[in-house]
């Protein structure tokens, strides 16, 4: 590369020459990934994987030689794709030093290849391409340290020279066989359910650049019940190996859900009261203060059960509730939260509310029904807020009411787990509360989202000459003890997909299990044609949340 370099001060090199430094430069153990995110021109894909890509590339964490290529059915160039990203980059990251550079920087390895996500034709067409830049990554990467020194517009040196150049290189055969170079592919499904098995075939035959691994992320949901998930699963086994399919579930991303098993396992004060002996109910709440606006067609055929309770929520509670795991080996940990799964009692639809928002006026604001919205049917009986009592049949949760709440258009956005202890026996102070039953009690909540937080609610003397117990907490905030921002849950999964981490990715017998749980109250609400509790847009969400719970002698958090 010396040589070449030298080379370029006096003259463009040829494509031998080109050749001959590649062989040198790729014997060098480097390997490649690209990574397309299918459904570029989508929600998910703006909102959440481009601004993580970014994130990570700020940080330094993606692979040297990257490449992200979009790829949808809508046309666009790939100007028009960096422009697209270009607006979503204002994340977290934005404020920092040289983030403008960074950002011109990471969208330059942004490409986009319009194509249906049913034609092998088209897939065909983006390996080529991925091809191409998997030769090129290297090169642009290595060459750039070697050339920037010296002005290749000068030189008249065009993108075509260099695929030119690199065309040349994929037909030199010995290249691959110098060991170096391994083209690794990862493939970010972002597109609606309906076209998933389509879109996999396609890449599934295209996938692979024949040296590295190639890894499917797919997005949830996963199916609508037991038999749509496990006809999708049976799909996806056709083209990929399990061990290829990465099956996202953003929560488990997510910093605080991640910190349940350090808190659980390395505290010496909290695993020996992880039982039934000391623990009263568990909730696990999950609240957004804003409807469906714009994802109601999607919502409507999967509601709110199968939207956050099934995955997100269910998902904690298996961390939560697991036994510990045999090492942090990602295949320990999926089998104790399988085990702990197929341990629950499939959902009764007693043990259910369902309740649906409806238009509410405030401040002179009128806010929208659920029904409201165009991409809604008439008439729908989804639930946009249901509440859920669940049990663990084992030796450890025997009897323990697992309660779940999650609701759109309420009156806060919150995910917390709240866990409350039970009384102490025999409590010397209990004439020392002012009210309250239940003030007696401990309580452990874990704050997920926003403000980030875990408060330990105590019992504790009132300063003064009297004997007065109030309960105080013991707080850990996050923003106030750590001064670094917290990643999005995006950027860890994305990380962990790129790096072969499989702990925070779903397998395919632990939703089975999910699945079996939720399958048949389902089927009951909806053969049933259960009509949901109407609640007003900004509200607390059905007042059967609190019967429900009060049936189990819980007051929610
Ligand atoms: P979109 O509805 O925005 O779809 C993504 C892209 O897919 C679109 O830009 C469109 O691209 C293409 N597309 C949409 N509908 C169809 C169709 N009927 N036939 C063929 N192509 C279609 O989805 P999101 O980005 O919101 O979500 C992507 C995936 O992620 C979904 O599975 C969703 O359930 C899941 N998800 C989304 C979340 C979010 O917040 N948005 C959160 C969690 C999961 P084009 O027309 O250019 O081909
Ligand atoms: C998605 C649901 O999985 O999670 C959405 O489909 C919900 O309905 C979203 O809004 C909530 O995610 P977060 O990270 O914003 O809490």
């Amino acid at each position: 590369f010396k040589k070449l370099r030298d080379g370029f001060l006096s003259s463009v090199p040829s494509t031998q020459e080109f050749k001959e430094a590649a062989s040198f430069d790729v014997s060098k153990d480097e390997s490649t990934v690209s990574i397309t995110v299918v459904g570029a021109s989508g929600d998910l894909a703006k909102k959440k994987i481009f601004p993580a890509l970014f994130a990570l590339y700020y940080e330094g964490c993606l692979p040297k030689h990257f490449t992200i290529f979009g790829y949808a059915r809508s046309k666009m160039t790939d100007a028009e794709l960096r422009n697209m990203v270009s607006k979503t980059l204002a994340c977290r990251i934005d404020k920092r030093e040289n983030c403008g550079e960074k950002i011109d920087q990471f969208l330059k390895r942004c490409f986009y290849h319009s194509g249906q996500y049913d034609s092998q034709e088209n897939f065909a067409e983006l390996d080529k391409k991925l091809k191409e830049h998997e030769v090129m990554g290297v090169w642009v990467s290595t060459l750039t340290e070697w050339i920037i020194p010296f002005r290749l517009s000068d030189k008249n040196i065009t993108f075509d020279y260099w695929s030119q150049m690199d065309t040349a290189l994929l037909l030199s055969e010995d290249i691959p066989s110098k060991g170096g170079r391994v083209s690794n592919r990862l493939f970010y499904l972002s597109i609606p359910p309906n076209i998933f098995i389509d879109a996999v075939k396609c890449t599934s035959s295209s996938a692979s650049s024949g040296i590295g691994w190639t890894r499917v992320i797919v997005e949830k949901p996963f199916g609508r019940d037991s038999d749509s998930s496990a006809a999708l699963t049976k799909a996806l086994k056709q083209y990929l190996e399990e061990d290829q399919i990465f099956r996202i579930d953003h929560y488990l991303g997510k910093e605080l859900v991640e910190n349940l098993s350090v808190l659980r396992f390395s505290n010496l004060i909290f695993e020996p009261l992880w039982s039934r002996q000391y623990i009263r109910n568990v909730q696990l709440i999950f609240s957004e203060d804003f409807g469906t606006e714009g994802r109601g067609g999607y919502f409507d055929n999967y509601g709110i059960l199968r939207d956050i309770m099934q995955n997100h929520l269910l998902q904690i509670l298996a961390l939560f509730a697991m036994e510990t795991p045999v090492s942090l080996d990602a295949e320990d940990i999926r089998n104790e939260k399988v085990k702990v799964l197929r341990s629950m009692r499939p959902l009764q639809l007693e043990d259910v509310v369902v309740g649906q928002y409806k238009s509410h006026t405030k401040g002179g604001v009128t806010y929208p029904a659920y029904i409201d919205d165009n991409t809604v049917p008439k008439g729908s009986l989804t639930p946009t807020f249901a509440a859920a009592a669940l049990f663990i049949d084992n030796a450890r949760w025997d009897g323990v009411p697992f309660l779940m709440k999650a609701g759109k258009a309420l009156h806060k956005k919150r995910a917390e787990i709240r866990v409350q202890f039970r009384h102490v026996p025999g409590n010397l102070y209990n004439q020392n509360f002012e009210t309250d039953l239940d003030q007696a009690t401990n309580e452990l909540i874990i704050r997920v989202q926003p403000d980030e937080a875990i408060d330990l609610k105590i019992n504790n003397k009132v300063p003064g000459l009297g004997m007065r117990l109030d309960h105080s907490n013991l707080n850990l905030h996050y923003a106030a003890r750590y001064s670094k921002e917290i990643p999005d849950a995006y950027e860890r999964l994305l990380l962990d997909a790129i790096e072969g981490e499989r702990r925070l990715f779903i397998r395919s017998d632990e939703l089975d299990a999910a699945w079996a749980l939720f399958t048949p109250v389902l089927k009951e609400l909806e053969e049933k044609n259960i009509i949901p509790e109407y609640y007003p847009y900004g509200s607390r969400g059905p007042v059967g949340a609190h019967y429900l719970a009060a049936r189990y002698n819980v007051r929610w958090g």
